[in-house]
């Protein structure tokens, strides 16, 4: 069965007087962890992703700043998010064609269950409408 992307709302530990924490861990996650990796500075006329993955997940956390992220799955749905709150993420089902924008100071967290291999990417459009077929 294909899943389908949907927010994870982390939990927050602390107050407003004493500022938060907030915890990825293996009772809220779908996967175990094998890589984490962070992207920053992106100016704002950019858009990242532009691909999709044959094994990854992902989850997509906006640790400060807003991401809009747009994602197509396998079964052509499309699904829309934005990530403006440190303690919220966004799950990407493998096989979803994803493309980010970031305000200025956006810092984007993702919490990955696969170590980092090109030949996972599939970084063109038409053959990632093929694997919908
Ligand atoms: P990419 O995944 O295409 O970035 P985004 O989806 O944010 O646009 O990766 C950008 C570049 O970084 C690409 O050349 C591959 C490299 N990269 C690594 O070397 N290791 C990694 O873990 C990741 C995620 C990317």
């Amino acid at each position: 069965m294909n899943k389908k992307p949907y927010i994870i709302d982390f939990k927050k530990i602390g107050s407003p007087a004493l500022g938060y924490i907030s915890v990825a861990e293996k009772e809220n996650l779908p996967f175990i962890p094998q890589r984490i990796y962070w992207t920053y500075f992106t100016p704002e006329d950019v858009e990242r992703g532009g691909h999709a993955h044959i094994h990854l997940e992902q989850i997509l956390v906006s640790v400060a700043g807003k991401i809009d992220l747009k994602i197509e799955t396998i079964t052509g749905e499309i699904f829309e998010f934005v990530l403006d709150a440190p303690h919220k993420g966004v799950f990407i089902p493998k096989k979803s064609w994803r493309t980010m924008k970031y305000s200025h100071n956006a810092v984007q967290m993702c919490i990955a269950s696969i170590e980092y291999d090109e030949k996972d990417y599939i970084r063109d459009y038409d053959e990632f409408l093929n694997l919908t077929k």
